[in-house]
Protein backbone atom coordinates (compact mmCIF):
# COMPACT_ATOMS: atom_id res chain seq x y z
CA UNK A 1 0.00 0.00 0.00
CA UNK A 2 0.92 3.45 -0.83
CA UNK A 3 2.18 5.35 2.50
CA UNK A 4 -0.22 8.56 1.81
CA UNK A 5 -3.15 5.46 1.53
CA UNK A 6 -1.59 4.21 4.66
CA UNK A 7 -1.75 7.48 6.49
CA UNK A 8 -5.36 8.21 5.22
CA UNK A 9 -6.68 4.95 6.23
CA UNK A 10 -5.58 5.39 9.46
CA UNK A 11 -5.98 9.20 9.66
CA UNK A 12 -9.94 8.00 8.54
CA UNK A 13 -9.90 5.08 11.10
CA UNK A 14 -8.52 7.70 14.05
CA UNK A 15 -11.05 10.11 13.14
CA UNK A 16 -13.80 7.87 13.72
CA UNK A 17 -12.61 6.16 16.70
CA UNK A 18 -12.20 9.69 18.33
CA UNK A 19 -15.98 10.85 16.99
CA UNK A 20 -17.47 7.91 18.79
CA UNK A 21 -15.50 7.88 21.67
CA UNK A 22 -16.25 11.31 22.65
CA UNK A 23 -19.73 10.98 21.86
CA UNK A 24 -19.87 8.25 24.28
CA UNK A 25 -17.94 10.04 27.39
CA UNK A 26 -19.78 13.10 27.11
CA UNK A 27 -23.11 13.23 28.21
CA UNK A 28 -25.65 15.92 26.79
CA UNK A 29 -26.12 17.86 29.50
CA UNK A 30 -28.86 20.72 27.83
CA UNK A 31 -31.38 20.44 25.53
CA UNK A 32 -32.43 23.83 23.60
CA UNK A 33 -36.04 23.23 21.39
CA UNK A 34 -37.72 24.93 18.78
CA UNK A 35 -40.76 24.13 16.64
CA UNK A 36 -45.21 24.31 17.64
CA UNK A 37 -47.59 23.18 20.10
CA UNK A 38 -46.42 19.79 19.50
CA UNK A 39 -43.41 21.02 22.42
CA UNK A 40 -44.45 23.93 23.72
CA UNK A 41 -44.32 23.83 27.70
CA UNK A 42 -46.12 26.67 28.45
CA UNK A 43 -44.60 29.71 25.92
CA UNK A 44 -47.79 29.62 23.51
CA UNK A 45 -49.70 30.34 27.03
CA UNK A 46 -47.44 33.15 28.09
CA UNK A 47 -47.88 34.69 24.49
CA UNK A 48 -51.83 34.24 23.83
CA UNK A 49 -53.08 34.44 27.03
CA UNK A 50 -52.99 38.34 27.11
CA UNK A 51 -54.42 38.72 23.32
CA UNK A 52 -56.98 36.22 22.85
CA UNK A 53 -59.27 33.61 25.17
CA UNK A 54 -57.26 30.09 25.69
CA UNK A 55 -58.08 27.15 27.24
CA UNK A 56 -54.88 25.13 27.49
CA UNK A 57 -54.43 26.41 31.20
CA UNK A 58 -57.84 25.05 32.00
CA UNK A 59 -58.45 21.08 33.15
CA UNK A 60 -58.54 18.51 31.97
CA UNK A 61 -55.40 19.50 30.54
CA UNK A 62 -52.52 18.19 32.38
CA UNK A 63 -54.79 15.64 33.69
CA UNK A 64 -52.77 12.44 32.91
CA UNK A 65 -49.44 13.68 34.10
CA UNK A 66 -48.72 16.94 35.82
CA UNK A 67 -52.55 17.01 37.73
CA UNK A 68 -52.73 19.85 36.48
CA UNK A 69 -52.43 22.43 32.89
CA UNK A 70 -49.01 22.73 32.66
CA UNK A 71 -49.13 24.90 29.36
CA UNK A 72 -48.39 21.86 27.28
CA UNK A 73 -51.21 21.29 24.48
CA UNK A 74 -51.91 17.79 26.18
CA UNK A 75 -53.09 15.71 29.21
CA UNK A 76 -49.57 14.96 29.89
CA UNK A 77 -46.10 15.13 29.14
CA UNK A 78 -44.83 16.38 25.12
CA UNK A 79 -42.07 14.31 22.89
CA UNK A 80 -39.58 16.19 24.47
CA UNK A 81 -40.24 15.83 28.28
CA UNK A 82 -39.82 11.96 27.22
CA UNK A 83 -36.76 12.65 25.69
CA UNK A 84 -35.24 14.51 28.72
CA UNK A 85 -36.06 12.19 30.97
CA UNK A 86 -34.49 9.85 29.23
CA UNK A 87 -31.47 11.40 29.14
CA UNK A 88 -31.68 12.55 32.74
CA UNK A 89 -32.39 16.24 32.42
CA UNK A 90 -35.08 18.00 33.94
CA UNK A 91 -38.22 18.96 31.87
CA UNK A 92 -37.49 22.13 30.10
CA UNK A 93 -39.14 25.43 31.32
CA UNK A 94 -40.60 27.57 28.93
CA UNK A 95 -38.50 30.52 27.50
CA UNK A 96 -41.22 33.28 28.38
CA UNK A 97 -41.85 31.39 31.85
CA UNK A 98 -40.72 33.70 34.38
CA UNK A 99 -37.40 33.57 35.00
CA UNK A 100 -36.79 30.15 33.67
CA UNK A 101 -33.31 28.45 34.98
CA UNK A 102 -31.90 27.73 31.65
CA UNK A 103 -28.94 25.74 33.33
CA UNK A 104 -30.25 22.86 31.57
CA UNK A 105 -31.51 24.31 28.15
CA UNK A 106 -35.02 25.86 27.42
CA UNK A 107 -37.96 25.39 25.43
CA UNK A 108 -38.43 28.07 22.83
CA UNK A 109 -41.27 26.22 20.78
CA UNK A 110 -44.59 28.49 20.94
CA UNK A 111 -48.00 26.49 20.10
CA UNK A 112 -49.03 28.29 16.31
CA UNK A 113 -45.57 29.15 15.52
CA UNK A 114 -44.90 29.10 11.65
CA UNK A 115 -41.65 28.56 9.94
CA UNK A 116 -41.98 31.04 7.55
CA UNK A 117 -42.01 34.60 9.14
CA UNK A 118 -45.61 36.15 9.80
CA UNK A 119 -45.41 38.97 7.85
CA UNK A 120 -45.17 36.21 4.97
CA UNK A 121 -48.68 35.61 5.35
CA UNK A 122 -50.31 38.58 6.47
CA UNK A 123 -48.64 40.70 3.66
CA UNK A 124 -49.65 37.50 0.89
CA UNK A 125 -53.24 37.78 2.15
CA UNK A 126 -52.94 34.08 3.39
CA UNK A 127 -54.72 35.00 6.68
CA UNK A 128 -57.21 37.29 8.13
CA UNK A 129 -55.94 38.31 11.26
CA UNK A 130 -52.74 39.16 13.15
CA UNK A 131 -50.42 36.57 14.27
CA UNK A 132 -48.54 36.51 16.79
CA UNK A 133 -44.56 37.00 16.30
CA UNK A 134 -43.72 33.51 17.14
CA UNK A 135 -41.84 31.82 14.31
CA UNK A 136 -38.92 30.04 13.99
CA UNK A 137 -37.00 33.14 13.19
CA UNK A 138 -37.91 34.81 16.27
CA UNK A 139 -37.05 31.83 18.21
CA UNK A 140 -33.53 31.52 16.59
CA UNK A 141 -33.69 35.04 18.19
CA UNK A 142 -34.67 34.30 21.97
CA UNK A 143 -31.75 31.45 21.66
CA UNK A 144 -29.25 33.61 20.68
CA UNK A 145 -30.28 36.40 23.36
CA UNK A 146 -30.58 33.43 26.05
CA UNK A 147 -26.99 31.49 25.23
CA UNK A 148 -24.51 33.71 27.24
CA UNK A 149 -26.73 32.86 30.46
CA UNK A 150 -27.06 28.65 29.39
CA UNK A 151 -23.63 28.71 29.21
CA UNK A 152 -22.80 30.50 31.68
CA UNK A 153 -24.67 27.90 34.11
CA UNK A 154 -22.61 25.16 32.59
CA UNK A 155 -19.35 26.40 33.64
CA UNK A 156 -19.31 24.99 36.83
CA UNK A 157 -18.00 22.45 34.32
CA UNK A 158 -14.75 23.68 34.07
CA UNK A 159 -12.25 26.37 32.91
CA UNK A 160 -12.13 28.21 29.48
CA UNK A 161 -15.23 27.11 29.20
CA UNK A 162 -16.95 28.91 26.38
CA UNK A 163 -20.45 29.25 24.91
CA UNK A 164 -19.07 26.59 21.67
CA UNK A 165 -17.99 23.82 24.49
CA UNK A 166 -21.11 24.25 25.89
CA UNK A 167 -22.91 24.12 22.68
CA UNK A 168 -21.73 20.80 21.69
CA UNK A 169 -23.23 19.10 24.73
CA UNK A 170 -26.44 20.04 23.71
CA UNK A 171 -29.61 18.45 21.55
CA UNK A 172 -31.24 21.06 19.72
CA UNK A 173 -34.34 20.32 18.29
CA UNK A 174 -35.81 22.34 14.80
CA UNK A 175 -39.19 21.60 14.72
CA UNK A 176 -41.60 20.24 13.88
CA UNK A 177 -42.59 22.73 12.15
CA UNK A 178 -44.48 23.38 9.07
CA UNK A 179 -47.95 22.14 10.59
CA UNK A 180 -49.14 25.82 11.16
CA UNK A 181 -47.61 27.34 7.88
CA UNK A 182 -49.86 24.56 5.50
CA UNK A 183 -52.85 24.67 7.64
CA UNK A 184 -52.70 28.50 7.53
CA UNK A 185 -52.95 28.32 3.63
CA UNK A 186 -55.43 25.25 3.41
CA UNK A 187 -57.75 27.67 5.52
CA UNK A 188 -56.87 30.38 2.71
CA UNK A 189 -58.60 27.86 -0.10
CA UNK A 190 -55.67 26.81 -1.70
CA UNK A 191 -55.23 23.61 -3.44
CA UNK A 192 -53.30 20.63 -2.79
CA UNK A 193 -50.76 21.67 -5.54
CA UNK A 194 -50.70 25.50 -4.76
CA UNK A 195 -49.84 24.01 -1.01
CA UNK A 196 -47.09 22.42 -2.23
CA UNK A 197 -45.75 25.08 -3.71
CA UNK A 198 -45.08 26.41 -0.57
CA UNK A 199 -43.23 23.03 1.17
CA UNK A 200 -39.99 24.39 -0.75
CA UNK A 201 -39.83 27.57 1.02
CA UNK A 202 -41.10 25.92 4.77
CA UNK A 203 -38.31 23.39 4.23
CA UNK A 204 -35.46 25.87 3.02
CA UNK A 205 -36.47 27.99 6.19
CA UNK A 206 -36.08 24.88 8.47
CA UNK A 207 -32.53 24.13 6.98
CA UNK A 208 -31.40 27.64 7.44
CA UNK A 209 -31.95 27.31 11.20
CA UNK A 210 -30.05 24.80 11.36
CA UNK A 211 -27.46 25.76 9.78
CA UNK A 212 -27.72 29.11 11.72
CA UNK A 213 -27.70 27.07 15.20
CA UNK A 214 -24.09 24.38 13.80
CA UNK A 215 -22.20 27.94 12.71
CA UNK A 216 -22.91 28.87 16.38
CA UNK A 217 -21.57 25.65 17.72
CA UNK A 218 -24.41 22.82 17.74
CA UNK A 219 -23.73 19.64 17.31
CA UNK A 220 -26.24 17.24 18.21
CA UNK A 221 -29.62 18.44 16.04
CA UNK A 222 -32.83 16.49 15.86
CA UNK A 223 -34.71 17.35 12.66
CA UNK A 224 -38.54 16.47 13.02
CA UNK A 225 -41.00 15.69 9.76
CA UNK A 226 -44.61 16.50 10.00
CA UNK A 227 -46.73 14.17 11.57
CA UNK A 228 -50.11 13.09 9.27
CA UNK A 229 -52.02 15.73 9.68
CA UNK A 230 -54.66 14.77 7.59
CA UNK A 231 -55.08 12.24 10.25
CA UNK A 232 -56.17 15.05 12.58
CA UNK A 233 -60.24 15.31 13.96
CA UNK A 234 -60.41 18.70 14.08
CA UNK A 235 -58.78 18.88 10.15
CA UNK A 236 -60.81 16.01 9.66
CA UNK A 237 -64.28 18.19 10.70
CA UNK A 238 -63.28 21.62 8.69
CA UNK A 239 -62.27 19.32 5.58
CA UNK A 240 -65.82 17.13 5.30
CA UNK A 241 -66.07 15.44 2.23
CA UNK A 242 -68.80 13.46 0.98
CA UNK A 243 -66.42 11.87 -1.61
CA UNK A 244 -64.92 8.94 -0.58
CA UNK A 245 -62.01 8.94 -2.98
CA UNK A 246 -60.99 11.71 -0.62
CA UNK A 247 -59.93 9.64 2.43
CA UNK A 248 -57.29 6.63 2.47
CA UNK A 249 -57.92 3.18 3.99
CA UNK A 250 -57.83 4.34 7.65
CA UNK A 251 -60.30 7.61 6.71
CA UNK A 252 -57.58 10.38 6.75
CA UNK A 253 -57.68 12.79 4.01
CA UNK A 254 -55.40 11.90 1.22
CA UNK A 255 -54.88 15.18 -0.09
CA UNK A 256 -53.17 16.72 3.49
CA UNK A 257 -51.31 13.82 4.25
CA UNK A 258 -49.91 14.22 0.67
CA UNK A 259 -48.45 17.59 1.55
CA UNK A 260 -47.17 16.23 4.71
CA UNK A 261 -45.48 13.53 2.97
CA UNK A 262 -43.92 15.76 0.62
CA UNK A 263 -42.32 18.10 2.97
CA UNK A 264 -41.48 14.72 4.97
CA UNK A 265 -39.36 14.25 1.80
CA UNK A 266 -38.05 16.98 0.84
CA UNK A 267 -36.89 18.14 4.63
CA UNK A 268 -35.09 14.78 4.15
CA UNK A 269 -33.33 15.13 1.53
CA UNK A 270 -32.44 18.83 2.80
CA UNK A 271 -30.93 16.66 5.96
CA UNK A 272 -28.67 14.52 3.59
CA UNK A 273 -27.64 17.90 2.42
CA UNK A 274 -26.65 19.55 5.89
CA UNK A 275 -25.07 16.16 6.61
CA UNK A 276 -22.69 16.67 3.92
CA UNK A 277 -21.54 20.03 4.08
CA UNK A 278 -21.22 19.62 8.38
CA UNK A 279 -19.91 15.76 8.76
CA UNK A 280 -19.09 16.90 12.22
CA UNK A 281 -22.40 17.65 13.36
CA UNK A 282 -24.68 14.46 13.89
CA UNK A 283 -28.28 15.70 12.55
CA UNK A 284 -31.37 13.25 12.94
CA UNK A 285 -33.81 13.16 10.67
CA UNK A 286 -37.29 12.19 13.43
CA UNK A 287 -40.26 10.85 11.47
CA UNK A 288 -43.30 11.76 12.99
CA UNK A 289 -45.52 10.86 10.45
CA UNK A 290 -45.27 7.07 10.51
CA UNK A 291 -45.75 6.52 14.21
CA UNK A 292 -48.39 7.97 14.28
CA UNK A 293 -49.65 6.11 10.90
CA UNK A 294 -48.66 2.65 12.38
CA UNK A 295 -50.65 3.32 15.62
CA UNK A 296 -54.17 4.42 13.32
CA UNK A 297 -53.86 1.41 11.15
CA UNK A 298 -53.66 -0.92 14.20
CA UNK A 299 -54.64 0.69 17.58
CA UNK A 300 -55.30 -2.34 19.63
CA UNK A 301 -51.73 -4.06 18.59
CA UNK A 302 -50.31 -0.70 20.29
CA UNK A 303 -52.47 -0.43 23.08
CA UNK A 304 -54.88 2.14 21.72
CA UNK A 305 -58.34 0.79 22.22
CA UNK A 306 -60.59 4.02 21.58
CA UNK A 307 -61.95 5.14 18.48
CA UNK A 308 -58.64 5.79 16.65
CA UNK A 309 -59.85 8.89 14.65
CA UNK A 310 -62.06 10.64 17.49
CA UNK A 311 -60.84 13.29 20.32
CA UNK A 312 -60.49 11.68 23.49
CA UNK A 313 -61.11 15.91 24.41
CA UNK A 314 -64.06 17.17 22.98
CA UNK A 315 -68.02 17.79 23.43
CA UNK A 316 -69.09 14.88 21.35
CA UNK A 317 -69.61 17.05 18.07
CA UNK A 318 -69.78 14.78 14.85
CA UNK A 319 -67.99 11.55 13.71
CA UNK A 320 -64.10 13.07 15.14
CA UNK A 321 -65.42 14.46 18.84
CA UNK A 322 -64.45 17.78 17.55
CA UNK A 323 -66.89 20.78 17.57
CA UNK A 324 -65.13 24.14 16.64
CA UNK A 325 -67.37 26.16 19.44
CA UNK A 326 -66.62 23.60 22.21
CA UNK A 327 -62.67 23.56 22.71
CA UNK A 328 -61.32 20.86 25.41
CA UNK A 329 -60.83 22.94 28.38
CA UNK A 330 -64.13 25.34 27.93
CA UNK A 331 -66.41 24.48 30.73
CA UNK A 332 -68.71 21.29 29.92
CA UNK A 333 -66.57 19.70 27.64
CA UNK A 334 -65.07 16.51 29.23
CA UNK A 335 -62.02 14.31 28.68
CA UNK A 336 -62.86 10.72 27.57
CA UNK A 337 -62.16 8.18 30.81
CA UNK A 338 -59.02 6.61 29.10
CA UNK A 339 -56.85 9.06 27.59
CA UNK A 340 -54.29 6.11 26.76
CA UNK A 341 -56.59 4.65 24.81
CA UNK A 342 -56.26 7.61 22.31
CA UNK A 343 -54.37 8.88 19.93
CA UNK A 344 -55.85 12.46 19.47
CA UNK A 345 -56.16 14.79 22.56
CA UNK A 346 -58.57 17.87 21.86
CA UNK A 347 -58.46 17.24 18.23
CA UNK A 348 -55.16 19.01 17.50
CA UNK A 349 -52.77 17.03 19.58
CA UNK A 350 -51.36 14.37 20.39
CA UNK A 351 -52.28 12.35 24.22
CA UNK A 352 -49.50 11.64 26.10
CA UNK A 353 -49.15 8.05 25.23
CA UNK A 354 -48.99 8.85 21.99
CA UNK A 355 -46.31 11.32 22.04
CA UNK A 356 -44.64 8.55 23.97
CA UNK A 357 -44.73 6.17 21.53
CA UNK A 358 -43.41 8.62 19.08
CA UNK A 359 -40.23 9.46 21.45
CA UNK A 360 -39.34 6.47 22.28
CA UNK A 361 -39.05 5.97 18.77
CA UNK A 362 -37.19 8.85 18.19
CA UNK A 363 -34.97 7.48 20.79
CA UNK A 364 -34.45 3.91 20.22
CA UNK A 365 -35.38 3.37 16.57
CA UNK A 366 -37.20 2.54 14.10
CA UNK A 367 -38.31 6.28 13.64
CA UNK A 368 -35.65 8.36 13.46
CA UNK A 369 -32.12 7.98 11.46
CA UNK A 370 -30.22 7.50 13.31
CA UNK A 371 -32.14 6.88 16.68
CA UNK A 372 -31.12 10.03 19.14
CA UNK A 373 -29.53 7.51 21.48
CA UNK A 374 -26.99 6.56 19.24
CA UNK A 375 -26.52 9.78 17.60
CA UNK A 376 -25.80 11.02 21.03
CA UNK A 377 -22.96 7.69 22.10
CA UNK A 378 -25.83 5.90 24.07
CA UNK A 379 -26.31 2.92 22.78
C1 LIG B 1 -23.10 9.73 31.32
O1 LIG B 1 -24.35 9.30 31.88
C2 LIG B 1 -24.31 8.02 32.44
C3 LIG B 1 -25.69 7.61 32.91
O2 LIG B 1 -26.67 8.50 32.53
C4 LIG B 1 -23.31 8.01 33.58
O3 LIG B 1 -23.23 6.71 34.15
C5 LIG B 1 -21.93 8.44 33.07
O4 LIG B 1 -21.05 8.57 34.15
C6 LIG B 1 -22.03 9.77 32.35
N1 LIG B 1 -20.74 10.08 31.74
C7 LIG B 1 -20.14 11.26 31.85
C8 LIG B 1 -18.82 11.43 31.16
O5 LIG B 1 -20.63 12.18 32.49
C1 LIG C 1 -30.85 25.95 38.19
O1 LIG C 1 -30.85 24.53 38.15
C2 LIG C 1 -29.61 23.95 38.48
C3 LIG C 1 -29.65 22.46 38.24
O2 LIG C 1 -30.92 21.93 38.07
C4 LIG C 1 -29.28 24.28 39.93
O3 LIG C 1 -28.02 23.71 40.28
C5 LIG C 1 -29.21 25.79 40.08
O4 LIG C 1 -29.01 26.12 41.43
C6 LIG C 1 -30.51 26.44 39.59
N1 LIG C 1 -30.33 27.87 39.57
C7 LIG C 1 -31.19 28.69 40.16
C8 LIG C 1 -30.87 30.14 40.04
O5 LIG C 1 -32.16 28.29 40.75
C1 LIG D 1 -41.11 39.91 14.99
O1 LIG D 1 -40.04 40.02 15.92
C2 LIG D 1 -38.78 40.19 15.29
C3 LIG D 1 -37.71 40.08 16.36
O2 LIG D 1 -38.07 40.64 17.55
C4 LIG D 1 -38.79 41.52 14.57
O3 LIG D 1 -37.54 41.70 13.94
C5 LIG D 1 -39.90 41.50 13.52
O4 LIG D 1 -39.99 42.75 12.89
C6 LIG D 1 -41.22 41.17 14.16
N1 LIG D 1 -42.20 40.97 13.10
C7 LIG D 1 -43.45 41.44 13.18
C8 LIG D 1 -44.34 41.15 12.02
O5 LIG D 1 -43.87 42.07 14.15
Amino acid sequence: MDLTLVFLVSFILSSLLCGVSSASSRNITSMFTLGDSHIDTGNALVMAAPVMPVWIDKPPYGETFFGHPSGRFSDGRVIIDFIAEELGLPFLPAFLASSPNVSHGVNLAVGGATAIEVSFFETNGLVPFKLLNNSLDVQLGWFEQIKPSACDGASEEGQGYNDRDCLDRALFFVGELGVNDYNFIWMAGKTEDEVKTYVPKVVDTISMAVERLINQGAVYIVVPGNPPTGCSPAILTFRLSPNRADYDHIGCLRAVNAVARYHNLLLRAAVGGLRGRYPHARIVFADFYDPIIRILENPSHFGFAGDALKACCGAGGGAYNWDPSAFCGMPGVAACGDPAAYVSWDGVHYTEAANRYVADGWLRGPYADPPILSAVGRS
